[in-house]
């Protein structure tokens, strides 16, 4: 049942015409919980917010299925404008971003251009970003020019996904450029041959690639709301004598925010990942996939209404 719920939300979040609709009617069913707001001033509001009870944060701008050059421009404009935002209002925030939105599949030298206009900007305001990892599809092209760019700015980074067979080769291959890495577990729908089917091979994959990554001595953000993993990066810390400096935990905005609270008092750095934007369908859709509990939240604020 859990399995087929994911599947339905996940084919849902691809759907282009349910996101051009999503877009007109603001944030509705419940969003409003994992979305910051639609402008960046909404989104500025939720950053001091977090960032007095001593939460980092990573913004993201939503957008999906960008189809022209133009719309490519737009986004990195939206992602210059809040880098701009976060320099000026003196708040403590990254930028994510993903690289579909920036043009990627129009082409690759388009987003690398995007990219660089991103990465001088976010270089002048302190601002580090990291690229997020989407489907499968885009793997490969999106490590080839996070290598190429990482060569030229320091200020960046990657996300790689515990889910998929390939990873621990392409952590063999990325150490040689000292990265900081986001390891998740893995967000979206893939074919079966490029997976670990079973949750528990993606768990013990997860440990194995946090592992990896620390023990090269490479700064490591450890993203997810599992209290097993989270235990398990709090063990190997302490085995190992990894300095706080070199690590720390992410989870999205609205999930666990007790949890999120209590790293903070146990002294670790705990990043927040905070969307925001009219373009919230996708994102939303993606998080019903993950967790039922959130459809039931869903339901009771629908029939509230
Ligand atoms: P999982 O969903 O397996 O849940 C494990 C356990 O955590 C649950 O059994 C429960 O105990 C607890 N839990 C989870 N949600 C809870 C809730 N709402 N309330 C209470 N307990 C809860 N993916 C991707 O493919 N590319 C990317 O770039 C990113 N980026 C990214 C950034 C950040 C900051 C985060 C946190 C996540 C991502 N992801 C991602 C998403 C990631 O791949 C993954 O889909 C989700 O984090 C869900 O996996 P978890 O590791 O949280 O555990």
């Amino acid at each position: 049942m859990e399995q087929a719920m994911r599947g339905f939300f996940l084919y849902l979040s691809r759907n282009k015409a349910l996101t051009k609709v999503a877009k007109k009617y603001g944030l509705q069913f419940g969003a409003k919980r994992f979305v910051a707001g639609d402008t960046i001033n909404l989104a500025v509001d939720v950053i001091r917010g977090l960032n007095n009870k001593g939460l980092d944060v990573t913004i993201d701008y939503l957008g999906e299925f960008i189809e022209s050059e133009e719309e490519a421009m737009e986004m990195t404009n939206q992602c210059i404008e809040a880098i701009q935002a976060i320099g000026r209002e003196s708040i403590e925030s990254q930028l994510s971003l993903k690289l579909t939105s920036l043009g990627l599949d129009l082409s690759s030298d388009i987003a690398i251009q995007n990219m660089k206009r991103i990465l001088d900007e976010a270089e002048t305001n302190g601002v580090f970003v990291t690229i997020d990892m989407e489907d499968y599809s885009r793997c490969e092209k999106t490590l080839r020019i996070f290598k190429e760019l990482k060569t030229k700015y320091d200020n960046i980074g990657t996300v790689i996904q515990a889910y998929l067979r390939r990873t621990e080769n392409d952590m063999k291959e990325l150490d040689a450029y000292e990265p900081n890495l986001r390891l998740v577990k893995g967000a979206y729908k893939e074919p079966k041959e490029v997976v670990f089917p079973k949750k528990q091979d993606v768990d013990e994959n997860f440990k194995k690639i946090i592992e990896m990554h620390m023990l090269n001595g490479h700064y490591t953000a450890v993203a997810t709301h599992d209290d097993k993993i989270i235990e398990y990066t709090k063990n190997l810390v302490l085995k190992h004598n990894i300095p706080k400096e070199q690590f720390e935990f992410q989870m999205l905005y609205g999930i666990r925010t007790e949890k999120q609270e209590e790293l903070v008092k146990d002294g670790y750095r705990m990043r927040v990942y905070v969307p925001y934007g009219t373009d919230w369908y996708g994102y939303f859709m993606r998080r019903l996939a993950e967790r039922p509990a959130n459809v039931a939240f869903v339901l009771k604020g629908m029939s509230k209404k």
